[in-house]
C-alpha cells in the first residue's frame, strides 16, 4: 500500500484522478489539497469535496485549501475547457451547499491550509524516518508544492517522490510550447524541479495517448461489463447508475470542449488520472531520467519545459538543482491504463 497526497484543481480530468486515488486498491489517500488553476479557487475546493463525496471516499479524507494565485504572475483560469466553475456540464454531483460538502471542508479547531496539512500528513506517516514516506501528487499548477518545498525543507526526506502532470517535450497546449499547469505558475514549477526529491513528470506527449474514446464511453455505460467487473472483484465495485451518469456527463463535456478547442475528434485526453495510475502501476510507463527546467524569461516561450534529451547540460546524479532532476514518462501502456480506470 502506498500513502499518497493529492494536490489538484478539479477540473474534469482532476476528477478522474480523484476517482483513481480513492479506488486504486494499492494506494491509500491521506488527503486532498486544492490550488488555483482550471477555475477560481473558491470553485476548485468545492469541486474537490464534491468529487470525494461522489466517489464514496471515506469521510475522514478532507479537503485543504491552498494558494488562490501563482507566486508571481497573474492568475488565469481555463473556462474554455472546464466551464466557468471548473466542472462544467457535470450532472449528479452533490450540490456545494450539501452538508457533507461543508463537512469535507470543515476542520475541527479552525481552517488548516494546504501546506500545513501536507506537512502534518508527512510527519505522521514518516515519523522522522521510522515510518512510511508519502508520494505527493500534483495535477494542477505547482504553487502549493513549491510553497511546501520552501517552508518545510526538513520534511523533504519524508517525500517518496513528487509525481506531477505538467509540461511536455517540445509541445504546448496553452501556448505554442507551454502546457497549462506549468504556464500558470512557471516559477513554482522550477522551485519543485530544483528540490532534492525524486520527481516524475507525466507530460502532454504521454497524456495525449490516454484518449477516452467512444468505445470507452460505451463500456462505462454498459451494465454487463460493470457487472462482470463487480462479480470478479468485490461488492464495492458495483457501480451505481447515478455514478455512471455523472461520469458520462463529465467525460462527455470534456470530449466536447477538447473537440471544439483542440480538434480532438477521438475523445479527450484524461491527463491527470495518469499521475495516480503511475503510483499504482508504474510498470504501465516507460520513463527516462533527464534534466528539466522551465523557461522563465522567454518572449514567446515562457512556461515551456526544457527537457535536455541530448544531455547538453553538465549534470550530476542528484534530483536537485544541478542534477538530472526528473524521470520523464515517455510511453504508456494505454490498454493497461484503461483497464485500471474501468476497475476503479
Ligand atoms: C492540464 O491542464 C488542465 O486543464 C488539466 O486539468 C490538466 O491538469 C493539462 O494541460
Ligand atoms: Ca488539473
Amino acid at each position: 500500500m502506498k500513502a499518497i497526497w493529492l494536490d489538484c484543481d478539479p477540473g474534469h480530468d482532476d476528477a478522474t484522478a480523484i476517482m483513481l486515488a480513492v479506488h486504486c486498491s494499492n494506494v491509500s489517500l491521506l488527503g486532498v489539497s486544492t490550488v488555483h488553476g482550471n477555475a477560481s479557487h473558491y470553485n476548485i475546493q468545492l469541486n474537490a469535496a464534491r468529487c470525494l463525496e461522489a466517489f464514496g471516499a471515506d469521510p475522514s479524507i478532507k479537503v485543504y485549501p491552498g494558494a488562490v494565485k501563482p507566486l508571481i504572475r497573474p492568475v488565469r483560469y481555463d473556462s474554455e475547457i472546464h466551464g466557468g466553475d471548473g466542472l462544467g456540464g457535470v450532472e449528479g454531483l452533490p450540490s456545494p451547499d450539501d452538508p457533507r460538502i461543508c463537512e469535507r471542508l470543515n476542520h475541527p479547531g479552525g481552517p488548516v491550509r494546504a501546506i500545513e496539512a501536507i506537512a502534518k500528513a508527512i510527519k505522521e506517516s514518516w515519523k522522522d524516518g521510522s515510518g512510511e514516506r508519502v508520494v505527493v501528487i500534483s495535477s494542477g499548477p505547482m504553487t502549493n508544492i513549491a510553497l511546501f518545498v520552501s517552508v518545510y525543507p526538513e520534511l523533504l526526506g519524508g517525500v517518496e517522490e513528487f509525481v506531477f502532470m505538467g509540461g511536455a517535450v517540445g509541445l504546448g497546449n496553452r501556448s505554442a510550447v507551454a502546457e497549462f499547469n506549468i504556464l500558470c505558475d512557471p516559477e513554482a514549477a522550477q522551485i519543485v524541479l530544483d528540490a532534492p526529491v525524486k520527481k516524475i513528470m507525466i507530460p502532454l506527449n504521454v497524456t495525449h495517448t490516454a484518449i477516452f474514446t467512444k468505445a470507452h464511453h460505451s463500456s462505462l455505460l454498459n451494465s454487463e461489463i460493470i457487472q462482470d467487473i463487480a462479480e470478479s472483484t468485490s461488492e464495492l465495485l458495483k457501480a451505481s447508475s447515478p455514478l455512471r451518469h455523472m461520469l458520462s456527463t463529465l467525460l462527455g463535456f470534456f470530449a466536447s470542449t477538447y473537440k471544439s478547442t483542440f480538434g480532438f475528434h477521438l475523445g479527450p485526453p484524461i491527463h491527470d488520472a495518469l499521475t495516480v495510475a503511475y503510483v499504482s502501476q508504474p510498470e504501465l510507463f516507460r520513463c527516462t531520467r533527464y534534466r528539466v527546467d522551465v523557461e522563465l524569461n522567454g518572449t514567446h516561450t515562457s512556461g515551456e519545459t526544457v527537457v535536455d534529451i541530448w544531455n547538453y547540460r553538465e549534470t550530476d546524479d542528484t534530483w536537485g538543482n544541478t542534477g538530472k532532476n526528473t524521470l520523464v514518462a515517455e510511453t504508456l501502456d494505454v490498454d493497461g491504463f484503461f483497464k485500471l480506470f474501468m476497475e476503479c
